[in-house]
């Protein structure tokens, strides 16, 4: 039987190490090919996951990203907190894209719903913070999962029940009653809410189930599962640069109470990377460039958000970050995303450090590096233009001096280099 065990399929995990948006969809989207099964195990509609197949561009809040390769079931696990307007939205831009969701989507009983009324009381919260706001997707993320601890959220297994809209009712009115304590704050939430009733009505075409047993029974079967990340490290809860975070665990820790996976099932964990750094809302980002290298990587890199349009922060690979999710996380293999963003500089570089109040620091800071000075080492640009490359050697060599660097500095192997959106732009090593 133990033998039988370790030898036992298990399930890979695909993580943001930054502040969100490294490529997590196109990652999942290109491993999938080698997994039946895709689950998302925490966040909700806060992710935007692009993923680029023949020059057309597809944008996943909810749905795992394994959608776009046939035959793969797509899970949406316990762990995620789920908008059903928004997912009802997306489900339909799939189909009209000429692909099955029907008989290939799985929603956890035991996923939360989030409420008009949590959207609400996200942008009330975030409203009365002024100036010290998260900067918040503003998609009812913080609310849903605070009644979700709290113990007053309502759940997908809730639908199918005669309790429902009276369970519903109850938790719009306590919400309208905390709405009621910000001065100021108006809405009119009578046309969502229409459609979120239309929404949950008709996401029951879908099937709803204890997705505990069937991610248990996969692997049971021998079939692997990728376990897909939203989010990133350093918007843990826990971990991440609070309270500038997102209201779940975005490291590794997080699959196994967002799928109902024991820990001894986790197999390799992939980390992905930028090869430089972006974040989006407010929190300290020690590397931020507020000048025009900054504004060069937010052009080329076509930095702007995928869920709300906004203009993402810019700033070189910051190792000190970088270091502390791998550790974290227990990452085994590193794949670095947007390596050809770095084509045109003439030099690039790299914290290895911070001076925090001019004393040297290389750990992660529990604050997140407020007021942290980096220490950087440059390298001389590869100029070179990569995105047509597919195999490692033809790199060039200052670019592969790069990738070793990074690789020393973090005691981990960079497996795959992407070096453009699509699909197959992408080296595998
Ligand atoms: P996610 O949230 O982690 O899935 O990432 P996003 O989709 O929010 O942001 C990543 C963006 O970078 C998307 O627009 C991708 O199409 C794009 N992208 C992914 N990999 C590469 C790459 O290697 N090079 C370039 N230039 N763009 C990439
Ligand atoms: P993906 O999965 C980048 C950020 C928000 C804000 C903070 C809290 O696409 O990488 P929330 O809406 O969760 O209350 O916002 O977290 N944030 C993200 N930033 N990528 C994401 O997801 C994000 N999801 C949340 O900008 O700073
Ligand atoms: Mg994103």
């Amino acid at each position: 039987m133990l033998v039988t065990q370790n030898h036992m399929k298990k399930t890979d995990v695909v993580l943001g190490l930054q502040w969100g948006d490294e490529g997590k969809g196109k990652v999942v989207d290109c491993l999938a090919a080698d997994y039946p099964v895709v689950a998302r195990f925490q966040g909700g509609p806060n992710a935007g996951h692009s993923i680029s197949i023949r020059q057309q561009m597809h944008v996943l809040h909810t749905v795992p990203s394994g959608i776009f390769r046939a035959g793969v079931m797509n899970v949406i696990g316990n762990g995620v907190v789920v908008d059903p307007v928004i997912l009802s939205e997306e489900i339909a831009a799939i189909e009209a894209a000429g692909v099955e969701v029907a008989g290939r989507l799985v929603i956890s009983t035991r996923a939360h719903l989030i409420l008009p009324t949590h959207r609400l009381l996200d942008a009330a919260s975030e409203a009365a913070k002024g100036a010290a706001k998260i900067g918040s997707t503003l998609k009812g993320i913080g609310p849903a999962y605070m009644d979700k601890t709290g113990r007053n959220g309502l759940r997908f297994g809730d639908l199918l029940t005669d309790q429902f809209l009276q369970k519903y009712q109850y938790l719009k009115a306590k919400h309208q009653g905390l709405l009621a304590q910000y001065p100021g704050f108006t809405y009119d939430m009578d046309e969502y809410e229409q459609r979120w009733m239309e929404a949950v009505q008709g996401l029951k075409r879908f099937r709803i189930t204890d997705t505990e047993f069937l991610v248990n029974d996969y692997l049971d079967k021998d079939i692997p599962i990728l376990a897909e990340g939203a989010q990133g490290s350093l918007l843990d809860i826990d971990f991440g640069s609070y309270p500038f975070v997102t209201s779940s665990n975005t490291m590794a820790a997080g699959v196994c109470t967002g799928l109902g996976i024991a820990p001894a099932r986790i197999g390799r964990v992939y980390g992905i990377f930028k090869a430089y750094c972006t974040r989006v809302g407010s929190g300290p980002f020690p590397t931020e460039l507020s000048d025009g290298t900054g504004e060069r990587l937010r052009t080329v890199g076509h930095e702007f958000g995928a869920t709300t349009g906004r203009s993402r922060r810019c700033g070189w690979l910051d190792l000190v970050a970088l270091r502390y999710a791998v550790m974290m996380s227990g990452v085994t293999d590193l794949i670095m995303m947007k390596s050809d963003v770095l084509d045109g500089f003439d030099t690039v570089k790299v914290a290895t450090s911070y001076l925090v109040d001019g004393r040297p620091v290389s750990t992660y800071p529990y604050d997140g590096g407020v007021g942290a000075v980096p220490v950087y080492t440059e390298f001389q640009g590869w100029k070179q233009d990569l995105t047509g490359i597919r195999d490692y050697d033809s790199l060039p060599s200052r670019f592969k001096d790069y990738v070793a660097f990074i690789e020393g500095e973090t005691g981990c192997r960079i497996r795959m280099i992407s070096v453009g959106p699509d699909r197959d732009a992408i080296i595998v090593r």
